[in-house]
């Protein structure tokens, strides 16, 4: 799907994931109005994944007082994994999930 008028955030995503898939971490924030694009600019950057483990969550405001419902959420498709943390945040993350 071509995103109209996208170049510059497309641009950024595909350097993020570029530099993730050297093995450099990094954030971004997409910010905007209802309807604005960020939805599909977020699929954009899942479809640019390739070869990776792309991992994505939902805040639900129900949940809010969960503790840890949006990490859960995050991470619960790479949980297998959680024995390759270093130690001590492997036991971060299994005492956050119980
Ligand atoms: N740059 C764009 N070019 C073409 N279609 C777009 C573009 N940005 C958004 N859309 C379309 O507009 C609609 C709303 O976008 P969406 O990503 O859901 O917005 P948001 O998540 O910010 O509320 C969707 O159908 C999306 O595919
Ligand atoms: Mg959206």
């Amino acid at each position: 799907m071509v995103l109209w008028g996208r170049e510059r955030e497309q641009a950024r995503i595909d350097a993020l994931i570029a530099q993730a898939r050297d093995g450099r971490s990094g954030s971004l924030i997409l910010r905007g109005e209802p309807g604005i694009g960020k939805s599909a600019l977020l699929d954009h950057a899942a479809r640019s994944c390739e070869g990776m483990r792309p991992l994505r969550g939902t805040g639900i405001e129900t949940e809010a007082e969960l503790p840890f419902a949006a990490l859960h959420l995050l991470l619960r498709p790479a949980l297998d994994r959680i024995g390759r943390l270093p130690a001590p945040q492997a036991r971060a993350l299994e005492g956050a999930f119980g």
